[in-house]
């Protein structure tokens, strides 16, 4: 009995660990009302928790969104139009890595 206590309370932990995490992921998106942070949030979180600018710098940003692209095409996604394209890139540029 006292282990399967111990077993609940270890999984309850765990969990808000894992809760906090995610939580996490969400705040670490710099400016998280501008326009370019909710493009990320709505097309970079469909495959994987929207990833933070600081993952690559401005001269890579174009080359990861393109592929990004192509992977919402190959699953029938919608596309993200021009405009959203652009925000998005000039937003996750404006926040890169140096
Ligand atoms: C249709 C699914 C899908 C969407 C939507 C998507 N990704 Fe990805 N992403 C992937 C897959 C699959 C991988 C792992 C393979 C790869 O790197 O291409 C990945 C990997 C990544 C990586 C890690 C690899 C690297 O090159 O650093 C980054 C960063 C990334 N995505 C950024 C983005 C951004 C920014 C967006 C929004 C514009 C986005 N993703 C939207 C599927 C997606």
């Amino acid at each position: 009995m006292l282990r399967l206590l111990a077993v609940i309370i270890v999984m309850f932990v765990s969990g808000c660990e894992m809760s906090q995490t995610q939580t996490k992921t969400k705040i670490s998106l710099p400016e998280p009302d501008s326009e370019g942070a909710k493009m990320v949030k709505e097309f970079c979180s469909d495959c994987h928790a929207p990833p933070s600018p600081l993952v690559h710098t401005a001269k890579e940003w174009p080359n990861v969104i393109y592929r990004m692209q192509e992977r919402r095409r190959m699953k029938a996604y919608e596309l993200m139009g021009e405009p959203e394209r652009i925000i998005l890139l000039e937003y996750l540029e404006k926040f890169a890595k140096s």
